[in-house]
């Protein structure tokens, strides 16, 4: 297919300086594991060097082990190698110098009276004023206890000075937000118990993403697509979300978790709910939040018959044996975890009904790719055929492709008359890339999250009423899967597109996935 380059005529990214946060304190319980050192510290370098940060600003890593004199240089370690940063970077030396440890249990309720004076320490050191970011950086199991402890220590609700002003204490908390929608719930009430809801911020990295953000700049700043971005014109929605990678050690993790809680239940939703919202009133957290769950409440009760699940099997990629699922480290030989998920969805209100949305994400598939397909109706087609034109049967519907991982960009497919005396028909496509038009990036999406929970500014997060809304209407498909197990695992060899059940799932209805 012949395609076309879209570059833009200015090429700076925005650099909004107004945002520069008070001072402050990020301290980030379980700093010592992977996401900390491999996109937390770089993501706020990231800021650093763009001067969003204030100049009174510490990093405190929270973790058991006694790493004191090794963290630091450790970050440094972590900042170079996975933000893009030269080792003699004139800002690294003395932003690694604000960087220090805290060793702790954190079911350790004495821990916390001491964390609490050694911050006062630092506020003293770095005038960072007493405000907190705490970034809950832990295995899900700890979520509780963390935010009891912070509560039951009042580092939560700091008291009011004699003016009445008190420092302002916002929390992070990462996925996995529940297990089902009575986890979620009651996670939701211990945390409310503690933080109100506007200090709490439950992250999805995939909304840090720029081409996640930008599909609402896509639809609402752009008449063209709007127009048409409803019922009357589409014919179906696909959203993939596929890795290549296995389950990395991860075990006992993933047996719990599968892959309808691990990427379904929040970054497909979420992907999803931008696709299909309504215009909000403004980019205010409030106003955006409503319209996501309007989304989510309009999706009708998902039938078994709707689902997919797969497990993959042994297979060779690349010339490499790979295990299947269930001979990988720590998974049980009978497991019944999915590693495959896909969907059907409708959503029934006025734009949207009518309109299958048809999602599926997994690991072990043939390539890492996050993509939502529209595909349009097909034009009546009477015109092209016979006379003049010999092959009607060669266009293909309109279709525009968002990529939100790699590649990024966005690509729509049209028909085009072919060179030549006759009237043949040829799809081309139009892309736009973000990397030719913009260059390319270093961020890794978490240094807009960390930016908005520091500056209190929740739209990019997940609001109680969103988790609780996903886990409704995920929770009863876990169930169903779990009171009909399926016989035939394995049914996907690994580095293929998953199980042939996906393919027939759209076959039904005439349709098939578009080949990433
Ligand atoms: N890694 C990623 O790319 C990624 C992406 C998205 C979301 N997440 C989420 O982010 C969270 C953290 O992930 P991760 O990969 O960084 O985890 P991890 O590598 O397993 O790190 C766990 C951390 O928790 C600490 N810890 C465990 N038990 C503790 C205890 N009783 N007291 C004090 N510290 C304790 C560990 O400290 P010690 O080392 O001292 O034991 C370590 O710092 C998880 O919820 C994960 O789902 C991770």
């Amino acid at each position: 297919m012949a395609t076309t380059q879209i570059v833009t005529s200015d090429t700076k990214a925005s650099q909004n300086t107004e945002r520069v946060p008070d001072p402050c304190i990020v301290v980030i319980f379980g700093a010592s594991g992977d996401l900390t050192k491999r996109k937390l510290l770089p993501a706020l370098y990231h800021l650093e060097q763009a001067n969003l940060l204030p100049q009174e600003f510490a990093v405190v890593g929270v973790a058991r082990r006694p790493l004191e004199s090794s963290f630091a240089p450790d970050m440094k370690e972590g900042i170079i190698a996975g933000g893009g940063v030269e080792e003699n970077d004139p800002k690294l030396a003395p932003f690694v110098d604000r960087v220090k440890y805290f060793a702790m249990n954190f079911d350790d309720g004495t821990g916390y009276e001491k964390l609490k004076k050694q911050l006062a320490e630092y506020d003293g050191q770095f005038n960072t004023r007493g405000n907190r970011l705490f970034y809950l950086a832990t295995a899900p199991e700890y979520f509780s206890d963390i935010i009891n402890y912070l509560g039951e220590h009042k580092m939560a609700q700091p008291e009011k000075d004699k003016d009445g002003n008190a420092p302002w204490v916002h929390t992070i908390i990462e996925k996995p937000f529940g297990h089902d929608l009575e986890s979620a719930r009651a996670l939701n009430d211990e945390v409310n118990k503690v933080f109100h809801e506007d200090q709490i911020f439950r992250i999805d990295h995939y909304l840090g993403k720029e081409t996640v953000q930008n599909i609402l700049v896509f639809r609402f700043a752009n008449s063209i697509f709007e127009s048409v971005w409803n019922r009357n014109y589409i014919d179906h929605v696909e959203i993939t979300a596929a890795e290549s990678i296995g389950i990395e050690g991860r075990g006992p993790f993933y047996e719990q978790a599968g892959a309808l809680r691990d990427v379904v239940q929040n970054h497909v939703m979420e992907l999803l709910s931008f696709v299909a919202m309504e215009p909000p009133i403004s980019f205010q957290a409030d106003a955006v939040r409503v319209e996501k769950v309007k989304v989510w409440k309009a999706i009708n009760p998902i039938k078994l018959e709707d689902t997919v699940r797969g497990q993959y099997g042994p297979s060779t990629i690349a010339g490499k044996p790979v295990p299947g699922y269930r001979e990988e480290d720590r998974v049980s030989p009978e497991s019944q975890t999915e590693t495959f998920a896909a969907l059907r969805l409708e959503i029934d209100n006025w734009r949207w009904a009518g309109v299958p949305f048809y999602i599926r994400a997994g690991k072990r598939l043939e390539k890492r790719v996050t993509e939502i397909t529209i595909q349009f109706k097909q034009p009546p087609m009477h015109l092209f055929q016979g006379g003049e034109c010999h092959n009607s049967e060669a266009i293909e519907p309109n279709l525009i492709s968002m990529r939100i991982q790699p590649d990024e960009g966005i690509s729509l497919r049209f028909g085009a008359k072919l060179p030549g005396p006759s009237m043949d028909l040829s799809p081309v496509q139009m892309n736009f890339s973000y990397a030719d038009a913009f260059g390319k990036s270093s961020a890794n999406g978490y240094e807009r999250l960390l930016l908005d929970a520091i500056l209190g500014d929740g739209t990019l997060f997940t609001h109680r009423d969103g988790v609780e809304a996903t886990w409704a209407l995920m929770t009863p498909v876990l169930e169903a899967w779990k009171k009909n197990p399926i016989k035939d695992l394995p049914n996907y060899a690994a580095g293929t597109w998953g199980p042939a059940a996906a393919d027939e799932l759209l076959a039904e209805e005439g349709r098939k996935w578009r080949k990433l």
